[in-house]
């Protein structure tokens, strides 16, 4: 089935120059970037985003990380795209994530994990249109 879903490449991998690496992966893999922006994220945009973890121990260092630089925000198409898109991003936590993944490959830490992808089709719609509502 053709999804849409919402991915994030964080600061720290802005920073790290793998925005390209990143998104080759997903071309490579034979999904489409249907829409691509590079963004600055203030805490009315957090709150939204990552609202539903507000008061969670890791809360405050998760929003002063993702306010810390761009992030490349886009929305990936393709054959069952959030479940797909998940396994290649690998485990939340980087030392846990498989080799091949994406966060297995790039990420050492946490908040610093390399990049966020929507867990369900909810979320994909709620994220995208938060991110690309115009
Ligand atoms: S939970 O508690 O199971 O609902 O959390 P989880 O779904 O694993 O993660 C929610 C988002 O918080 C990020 N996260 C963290 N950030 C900083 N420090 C720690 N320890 C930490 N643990 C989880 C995690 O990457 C999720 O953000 P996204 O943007 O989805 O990657």
């Amino acid at each position: 089935m053709i999804e849409r879903t919402f991915v994030a490449i964080k600061p720290d991998a802005v920073k790290r120059k793998l925005s390209g690496k990143i998104i080759q992966r997903f071309e490579d893999k034979g999904f489409e970037i249907v829409e691509l922006r590079m963004l600055l994220l203030d805490d009315e945009l957090l709150e939204q985003y990552y609202g539903e973890h507000k008061g969670k121990d890791f809360y405050n260092d998760l929003i002063s990380f993702m306010k810390s630089g761009r992030i490349i925000a886009m929305v990936v198409e393709g054959n069952d795209a959030v479940k797909n898109v998940r396994t290649m991003v690998g485990a939340t936590k980087p030392w846990e994530a498989s080799m091949g993944t994406i966060r297995g490959d790039y990420g050492l830490s946490t908040p610093h994990n390399v990049i966020h992808a929507s867990d369900s089709l909810e979320s994909a719609k709620r994220e995208i249109n938060l991110f690309f509502k115009d």
